[in-house]
């Protein structure tokens, strides 16, 4: 049986008196690509929130590679890509490597050989993502897809078993999803690094992963994705989008 990366039981959640999650429950396995669609405000940002445990379910368990969320101390194997990064200051002036390096959780014994051993990872992450020639370069001067790049790296520095993303394809050109697409390829078989990502983008993720989860009125449903019918499904839910998606449902096919 493969390994369980996350479990979540009966999950409840609400801001107030919203409840945004009612009686959720899912799994995450080792080497899964999960997608995760549905609406805006229909709390992906929110299950994925609950994931990492930067929020609290009022109900229900989440287990992390096995452990309960509040015992769970190995947050190295989580990589994180919040929304929020891409809002981040164009004029910072930090490097490539500074960005990435900063990122490094430091760990017992690692005084002396910080320096060597830092660049060692940060050029490793970077080569991964096929950034190692723009290590020197400022964060500010790199395009949209460019910069994504190095936020995959900076989350792959400290090699984790787990990389989530919160919808790291808004803002990005064409050309640089597909590039995307196939460096999640390479993560995911290669590396042997789970996925889970936001996507508004259904024709083209339900290509992509092997696992769907449709989130609507604080419900999850799974999917694999193989027989995720989501149009039929979603067309409840994204009512005035609805044709700009089943155009995309049907033409996705061998794109990237
Ligand atoms: N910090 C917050 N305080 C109160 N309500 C929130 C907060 N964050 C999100 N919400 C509400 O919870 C719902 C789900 O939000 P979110 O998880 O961000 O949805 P999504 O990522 O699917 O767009 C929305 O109705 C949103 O307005
Ligand atoms: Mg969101």
């Amino acid at each position: 049986m493969k390994k369980k990366i996350v479990v979540g039981k009966n999950i409840e959640f609400s801001y107030g008196n919203n409840k945004v999650l009612d009686d959720v429950s899912f799994h995450i396995d080792e080497g899964d690509f999960v997608g995760i669609i549905g609406p805006n405000g229909s709390a992906k940002s929110t299950l994925l929130k609950l994931m990492l445990g930067l929020l609290k379910p009022d109900q229900g368990t989440i287990e992390l590679f096995g452990e309960r969320l509040d015992k769970f101390t190995d947050f190295q194997k989580i990589g994180y890509i919040s929304q929020n990064v891409r809002d981040f200051n164009q004029m910072f002036p930090a490097t490539v490597e500074e960005i990435i390096g900063i990122n490094i959780s430091p760990r017992k014994g690692m005084f002396k050989g910080l320096k060597t051993e830092k660049k060692v990872k940060v050029e490793k992450a970077l080569k991964i993502v096929g950034m190692d020639k723009f290590s020197k370069d400022k964060i500010g001067n790199l395009s949209g897809g460019q910069k994504q790049r190095v936020f995959i790296a900076r989350a792959l520095v400290n090699n984790p078993k787990v990389l989530f993303m919160d919808e790291p394809l808004v803002g990005v050109d064409q050309d640089s999803q597909r590039s995307f697409y196939k460096l999640m390829d390479v993560l995911n078989k290669e590396h042997g690094i789970s996925l889970v990502m936001i996507s508004h983008d259904i024709g083209v993720i339900s290509k992509k992963v092997n696992k769907i989860f449709c989130l609507s009125n604080g419900k999850v449903y799974c999917h694999d994705s193989g027989k995720c019918d989501c149009s039929n499904m979603l067309k409840d839910i994204y009512t005035d989008n609805m044709s700009i998606l089943l155009h995309h449902h049907d033409s996705g096919q061998g794109d990237g």
